[in-house]
């Protein structure tokens, strides 16, 4: 199959490599793409958020599915202008990316499908964050309303800090403040080709910057599949409560979502509530799952780009497990050094390395950004996975970064 992968980071790189390893020899390109994922397949340098640009070019190259990988593409409606033109594309139109470009419509989906959530209130002014805040009590939880690529989420016990993120994110737009729920978090993805929905192998992402989860929230510093302390049905209870009835919503509202459904599920007390949506793969969750997932990632994402998923089976995972960890820039997520080079990378072993921000510059990758790459690794059991993946990071140079030492560690013990 003739392939388009839209987007530059690690979720990319992953997603190619995926397709790479399928039986089936594919011509895949990668759009912006990266260092790394230059080194696999072409790289065309074009704006993967412009609808119009994009359609041309898969016309052009006759690219039979374009696979968007990140959010800003979806939420500006280029899966919209590929599907008018009949080109296969597995991510959700504009109307349907609103799960994720905006908390507000999300948080409506979920009422009206009867899909367990968190009590939350939209906030137009800091009087009614003050008041939401003081209802619900702490700990707090602020949000942007709209896109804020990981940082518009707050939660602190500190009201006063809470209304500083609100009073901040206020000039961008309204801000949700949210009962605190407490609990493990689930990222479970779903495939949906608008009506039906096939469940991939749970992850666990960790998204506060330094180890025992302290710090600041990041993009996500690393990541495990699958959770063996899952109970039973767990991903049976979120396909039926959760992930078809949202879909069907959707579907009502004649806004079909094709493409990723990525449910952030938190596993409280009182059952599982999500989170959040989005509307694509996560990332750093992409890269433990997909190199676990047996069934060829590129029938599965053309037919649920078709319409054609109701017709197969719930996809196979290998019992291999895996563990992905981030290796970030000296600063991240505040204020990133970039432009140091990175070496040993030709030296590891047993991983793959799935590229972020990475520029080649005179034949020596550099970092170019916060999340730098990640080393990922399989392997029979997480303290083997575990210990290929720091291996590896012992061999990887990149003066000031850090990354987390306790991914998966929670599992071992
Ligand atoms: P989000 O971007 O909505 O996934 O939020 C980022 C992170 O903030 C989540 O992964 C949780 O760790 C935390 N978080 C978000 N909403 C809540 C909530 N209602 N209660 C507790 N923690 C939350
Ligand atoms: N890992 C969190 C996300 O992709 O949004």
């Amino acid at each position: 199959m003739r392939i388009l992968v839209l987007g530059s980071g690690a979720r990319e790189h992953a997603i190619v490599s995926s397709l790479l390893s399928e039986p089936e020899a594919h011509q895949i390109t990668a759009a912006p793409g990266n260092a790394g994922i230059a080194t696999v397949v072409p790289v065309v340098a074009l704006d993967p958020t412009r609808g119009d640009i994009v359609t041309e070019y898969a016309l052009d190259n006759d690219i039979e599915l374009v696979i968007v990988g990140p959010e800003a593409p979806l939420v500006a409606g280029v899966a919209d202008a590929l599907r008018q033109r009949g080109i296969a594309v597995f991510g959700p139109g504009k109307a349907a990316a609103a799960l994720e470009g905006s908390k507000t419509f999300a948080k409506r989906i979920m009422d009206e499908a009867g899909v367990p959530t968190g009590k939350a209130a939209r906030a137009g002014t800091l009087d009614e964050v003050a008041t939401a805040i003081d209802e619900y009590g702490a700990p707090y939880v602020i949000k942007a309303d709209g896109l804020a690529a990981g940082k518009g989420v707050l939660v602190t016990e500190d009201r006063d800090a809470a209304l500083a993120h609100a009073r901040y994110w206020l000039d961008h737009g309204a801000v949700l403040v949210e009962e605190f729920l407490s609990g493990p978090e689930v990222s479970l993805f779903l495939l949906s080709d608008g009506h039906n929905v096939l469940p991939l192998s749970p992850a666990q992402d960790y998204k506060r910057v330094f180890d025992n989860d302290e710090g600041p929230n990041t993009g996500g510093m690393g990541s495990y599949s699958p959770l063996p302390w899952l109970p039973e049905g767990f991903v049976a209870e979120v396909v039926d409560t959760i992930a078809l009835p949202t879909i069907r919503q959707l579907a009502n509202e004649k806004t079909p979502f094709i493409g990723l459904l990525y449910c952030g599920l938190i596993v409280t007390d009182k059952g599982i509530r999500v989170i959040e949506f989005n509307a694509r793969f996560g990332d750093p969750e992409t890269q433990v799952v997909l190199p676990r997932l047996v069934t060829p990632l590129s029938g599965l994402l053309y037919a649920a780009a078709t319409g054609e998923l109701g017709s197969l089976p719930t996809p196979e995972f290998s019992d291999d497990v895996a563990v992905a960890v981030v290796l970030a820039s000296e600063g991240y997520p505040e204020d990133p050094v970039i432009g140091r080079p990175i070496t040993g990378l030709a030296d590891v072993e047993n991983v793959t390395i799935a590229h972020a921000a990475t520029a080649l510059v005179k034949g020596e990758f550099v970092a170019t950004g916060g999340r730098v790459l990640s080393v990922v690794a399989t392997g029979p059991d997480f303290a083997a996975a575990r210990a290929r993946v720091y291996a590896a990071l012992d061999t990887i140079h990149l003066e000031g970064s850090h990354y987390r030492r306790d991914i998966a560690l929670r599992v071992v013990e």
